[in-house]
């Protein structure tokens, strides 16, 4: 609650429109439900979803009491980090709850791969711009991109409109293989 308080004033506004617990921390799920419940009540968030959280805590996170009112999960998702792709992404669709991909440019690393660059080349737009339309590819996944100047805000703002074609997705697949069987959540 406290937590919330003092976004709310750095943040200089009076209600959230999506909250995030970040990650499991030592407080037990209950808990945090609870405080995500009253805040909601109190209008100070419109929405409450986690962070990093894995399948196994989000069967008990949706089992609890309120606990069905997580609107969304926000985890690490890109090219190089597809784990999620294996259980916690069909999972959230079975539920109809977002997932939130952050870091889906891999914080600009894969942008120089030449399979990447001869797909952007073909559509005739950038690298990052295709990391963009792959991670959104899937119904129910949306991505947070962080940019600090407007042309980029722009360029990523584009990538709504790429679609990628089955030449491309399996081109993507054999550089940047699909999870085989279970990976624990990544994070950073
Ligand atoms: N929930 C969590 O635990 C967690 C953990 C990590 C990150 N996040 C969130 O995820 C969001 C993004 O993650 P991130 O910053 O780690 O990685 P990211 O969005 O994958 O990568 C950001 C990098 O990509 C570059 N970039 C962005 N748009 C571009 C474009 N159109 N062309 C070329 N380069 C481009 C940025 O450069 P410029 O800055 O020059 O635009 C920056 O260097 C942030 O909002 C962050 O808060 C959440």
């Amino acid at each position: 609650m406290r937590a919330c308080e003092n976004s709310l004033r750095k943040l200089r506004t009076d209600r959230l429109d999506l909250y995030l617990l970040h990650w499991k921390g030592s407080h037990p799920f209950e808990d945090t439900i609870e405080a995500m419940t009253h805040l909601q009540r109190d209008g100070k968030i419109l929405r409450w979803g986690v962070s990093n959280i894995d399948v196994p805590d989000m069967e008990k996170i949706v089992a609890m009491p309120d606990g069905v009112a997580c609107e969304a999960n926000q985890v690490l998702y890109n090219l190089g980090e597809r784990g999620v792709e294996f259980d916690l992404i069909p999972w959230s669709q079975s539920y109809q709850m977002p997932v939130i991909a952050y870091s889906p440019i891999a914080e600009g690393r894969l942008l120089r791969n030449p399979v990447h660059l001869k797909i952007a080349e073909k559509h005739d737009v950038t690298p990052a711009q295709i990391a963009l339309a792959w991670t959104i590819r899937l119904d129910g996944v949306m991505a947070i991109p962080k940019a600090s100047s407007s042309a980029h805000v722009i360029d990523n703002f584009k990538a709504l409109d790429i679609i990628l074609d089955e030449d491309d997705l399996c081109a993507l697949d054999a550089t940047f293989p699909p999870p085989t069987k279970r990976i624990p959540l990544a994070g950073w």
